[in-house]
């Protein structure tokens, strides 16, 4: 069972859904949300989106013709920072010809120590301020901007609380994300993730199979559940992500779930993906370095070795798994040979992709005023090297499924072709075949024919 008391209570939501309807009395117009950052930011937006349609508001991707323009950003990395900042600069000219448009301003940076003051010194034309606790009070707030009065909501409140019942605007109707805890409590020592999502907690599995049964109603073939660290899901409580995994075992095809944290990877969880039926055989598990000693200083409490044996671990149980990661290059203190520890560990795990990056100090983590901080040049000199390496293990990978017959849901038509079709394996991987339209949304067999730098080719094995 969740935390009761970490629940939003429902009065509160109910407030919520009032003030939506008297919104909706207004008459409606456009919105247009620019999304920043990691999955839980992409699945807060449909949130917003959900809520604006019960307002009366529909989706348009012109600022021009949008009546409410909202920008859910993500602090992470500096150039995520930087894009975020710089595209609300470009709503100036805009908002002096359509003085009416709202123009909303939400997520983890603005959660940022001052960030949001100095954001409204800086675009004092911004209408909305609100942080990631106070996302199902958008709303009020909306509403309190719509009677012409500047608002800026941000809690400092570290628990953070479970917003339960609100409307979401799914994207895609194929695949889709399900928040399934919030926060994080691990204070990697680079990362500012834990300041800005508050503590880590988790709903309950009863309202969490409830949400899942619905979107399979609505016709989804694929669940990807998320959280900062979904290995400990149940924290404090009788639940955990391997009973969670074994409750929503069949109520879709398919399942994949992001992100797991190696130090609590257990043994119960790759049991029960190896017995599930829906779970797809796909495993992201950041690393962000190969070195012992960086490790420690991260702050990520396992070293290689146990890393190594939960890769082990999961290969022996789950034939044909495929695993991707994250990497950090550059971390301070990082000498050249941490550095090549981790490009030997990226040969030795063969990952099917990576996504890397170059460590960005943020202010009030540990590692940012750590001393030995590594010189631009190299961090960029390392980040090539680590690409050009993953690069080319991926591109075996992708030719090691050349002759093989893959289970491919069909996610969607082609962009550059209309008789073509794109979908994924269960391993994750992209495969482009001819196709029709009326497949999107079925899961099947794909003779894998060719395969490039990223994606694979094939034919649909037809009954015809
Ligand atoms: N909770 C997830 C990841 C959240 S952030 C996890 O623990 O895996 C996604 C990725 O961004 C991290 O895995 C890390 O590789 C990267 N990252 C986080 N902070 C960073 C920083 N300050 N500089 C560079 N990369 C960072
Ligand atoms: Fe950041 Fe570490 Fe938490 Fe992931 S587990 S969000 S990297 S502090
Ligand atoms: Fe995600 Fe960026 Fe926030 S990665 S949790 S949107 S800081």
């Amino acid at each position: 069972m969740a935390d009761l008391n970490l629940l939003v209570p429902e009065d509160e939501i109910e407030k919520q859904k009032e003030y939506m309807a008297r919104i909706a009395t207004f008459g409606g117009g456009k919105y247009k949300i620019n999304t920043y950052g990691c999955q839980m930011n992409e699945h807060d937006s449909e949130v917003l989106a959900g809520m604006l349609e019960q307002m009366g508001y529909n989706a348009t991707s012109d600022d021009e013709e949008a009546d409410v323009i909202l920008y859910n950003t993500c602090c992470v990395r500096d150039n995520a920072e930087r894009r975020a900042a710089g595209n609300i600069g470009i709503l100036a000219g805009l908002k002096k010809r359509k003085p009416g448009v709202i123009i909303g301003v939400c997520g983890c940076m603005m959660q940022e120590q001052g960030a949001a003051e100095n954001l409204l010194k800086l675009r004092p034309y911004v209408n909305l301020i609100f942080g990631t606790h106070n996302l199902h009070k958008f709303p009020e707030l909306f509403y309190t901007a719509l009677q012409g009065k500047k608002v800026k909501v941000i809690e400092q409140n570290d628990q953070g609380c479970i917003p339960e019942g609100l409307p979401i605007a799914r994207k895609n109707p194929i695949t889709g994300y399900l928040t399934i805890m919030y926060g994080c409590n691990n204070f990697c020592s680079y990362c500012i993730v834990p300041y800005v999502r508050g503590r880590e907690r988790s709903r309950s599995i009863a309202s969490i199979v409830k949400e899942a049964e619905e979107m399979a109603k609505t016709g989804i073939s694929e669940i990807m559940l998320l959280g900062q660290n979904v290995n400990s899901f149940g924290l404090g409580s009788e639940e955990s992500f391997p009973k969670l995994l074994h409750e929503l075992d069949g109520v879709v095809p398919r399942l994949r779930f992001m992100t797991s944290h190696p130090k609590d990877l257990s043994d119960a969880l790759i049991e029960e993906m190896a017995v599930s039926k829906t779970v797809c055989p796909q495993f992201h598990l950041p690393v962000q370095s190969g070195s012992d000693r960086i490790l420690s200083e991260m702050n990520r409490r396992y070293d290689r070795e146990h890393y190594l044996n939960r890769v082990a671990m999961l290969r022996q149980a789950i034939p044909n798994v495929g695993l991707t990661t994250d990497i950090i290059a550059g971390f301070p203190g990082e000498t050249e040979q941490d550095f090549e520890d981790t490009l030997s560990l990226v040969k030795e795990v063969r990952y099917d992709g990576a996504f890397t990056f170059i460590y960005s100090p943020r202010v009030g983590t540990g590692a940012a005023a750590m001393e030995n901080q590594v010189p631009e040049e190299v961090k960029h000199e390392r980040l090539s090297r680590l690409i050009a390496l993953q690069d080319e293990i991926t591109k075996e990978q992708l030719s090691g499924q050349v002759g093989s017959v893959q289970e491919v849901l069909i996610e969607g038509l082609s962009k550059r072709q209309n008789d073509a079709v794109y979908g994924r394996t269960g391993r994750g991987m992209t495969v482009n075949c001819k196709g029709k339209e009326e497949w999107i949304g079925h899961i099947l067999p794909v003779s894998i024919t060719d395969a490039g730098s990223n994606t694979l080719r094939g034919e649909i094995i037809t009954k015809e």
